[in-house]
């Protein structure tokens, strides 16, 4: 766009603003905001539909549409300011998939993606179908159902909600019908599925294009706690031949479920090294967090690229090892701007902050230390989330 600037006597001033891609993205939260710095990075406007003013994305200058993903007319009006809907979250209904669809404008994912990070018995379903190594699982809507797929399978059973879960929520050990009942008494949708023995859990995060042109990066080992993921290491510390299998099996999943942008595919890797898929997001995802440091293009920038159907940045690493700790909300007061020059005085640590208010437990930020050795980048980025969630972070990152 050009605009011209008539300046009383001189001569017009030509002040140009060179045209830029324009991304929309649904929801304003953290991974927005960082698909924001990397929109920057790449002169692209990442608008955002955003429920309220001051989400991470909002705060750090995102252009910002209020409105809730469930009304249809503000994703409407959202969609045709943008030449490409995306999405920091799969709380979208299907009209709204819908009525972004209708605008016209590409949806990417599409809604026929997204339904496998939406619906978790969709997804395994669809992919058991395909042959591809899910654990056990049937939907449930009683105990008996509960009770009968565990005398096949054994206790412990995972009983989950098939739709709205993040972070743990909504994903229940159950190891006996008492429990199965107050679980499903909750109410909603619920599937259960055999008790999988982990070794590790590692992800594989891939960029897609439209036409299928993707990369893949470097096997990513996460630790969750109570379900969430709490660090992680990159490479993943598994066997080469681990590492192929579940690239190949991250990437096959990516193409089956034709998803655009990145797509993270959480596995677990048995103690003999047989690997099972969990569940898979259709958007940057935590396992790809310690990318901004750790590899020659992060996560976000290949998202935008992606979605953009623009080539494709490298996946390599800059260093040999990349540890990422998320910083938790801890219980008692939030003083992390007050610690946080005693964390930037660890130098080689990357500390990054999401601009939203602490409560016990929510992850409000994350550390990156790279470095020669996984060990040691772990221990220092812990030795910083320390310091800035403070000792009572430090339960939730006991020693793994
Ligand atoms: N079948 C299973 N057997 C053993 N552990 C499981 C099983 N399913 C899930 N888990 C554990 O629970 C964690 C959370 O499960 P899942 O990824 O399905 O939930 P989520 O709440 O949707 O997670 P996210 O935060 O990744 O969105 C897994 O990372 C794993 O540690
Ligand atoms: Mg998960």
């Amino acid at each position: 766009m050009t605009v011209e600037v008539p300046v009383p006597g001189a001569a017009a001033v030509h002040t140009s603003r060179p045209a830029t891609a324009r991304v929309g993205m649904v929801g304003g939260g953290q991974l927005a905001r960082m698909t924001h710095a990397a929109a920057i990075d790449l002169g692209i406007d990442l608008y955002v539909l955003a429920v309220h003013p001051d989400e991470p994305a909002t705060l750090a200058g995102a252009i910002t549409r209020l409105g809730s993903p469930d009304d249809l007319e503000a994703l409407r009006a959202f969609a045709v300011e943008v030449d490409v809907v995306t999405l920091d979250h799969e709380l979208v209904s299907d009209e709204g998939l819908a009525a972004l669809a209708a605008s016209g404008h590409p949806v990417r994912p599409s809604a026929a993606a997204l339904l496998y990070a939406k619906d978790k018995l969709h997804a395994r379903t669809e992919l058991a179908a395909l042959g591809l190594p899910v654990p056990p699982f049937a939907p449930v809507d009683t105990v008996e159902d509960v009770t009968a797929f565990a005398t096949q399978h054994g206790w412990p059973v995972v009983c989950k909600a098939t739709r709205g879960g993040y972070d743990g929520r909504g994903v229940e050990v159950v190891h006996d019908p008492e429990v199965a009942a107050a679980v499903l008494a909750r109410g909603g949708r619920w599937m259960v599925e055999a008790h999988v023995d982990i070794a590790v859990e590692v992800a594989v995060v891939t960029a897609r294009r439209p036409g299928g042109e993707h990369v893949t990066y470097p096997v990513v080992e996460t630790v969750q706690q109570d379900g969430q993921l709490v660090e992680l290491v990159q490479p993943a510390r598994i066997a080469p031949e681990v590492a192929e299998r579940a690239i190949a099996l991250g990437t096959r999943v990516a193409e089956a479920v034709d998803g655009v942008g990145i797509v993270a595919v959480e596995l677990f890797v048995g103690p003999d090294g047989a690997i099972t898929l969990n569940e898979l997001a259709l958007r940057p995802h935590n396992s790809g967090h310690a990318t901004i440091e750790a590899a020659t293009t992060s996560q976000f920038h290949n998202h935008l690229r992606a979605v953009l159907d623009w080539p494709l940045g490298a996946t390599s690493l800059r260093a040999p090892a990349a540890a990422l700790v998320n910083l938790l909300g801890p219980e008692g007061p939030d003083r992390i701007a007050e610690r946080l020059p005693a964390a930037l005085a660890v130098s080689e640590a990357a500390v990054h902050l999401y601009g939203k208010a602490s409560r016990p437990g929510r992850k409000i930020g994350h550390v990156t230390v790279l470095g020669e050795d996984a060990e040691v980048a772990l221990a220092r980025a812990r030795e910083v989330a320390d310091l800035l969630v403070g000792p009572g972070g430090r339960s939730t990152r006991s020693e793994t």
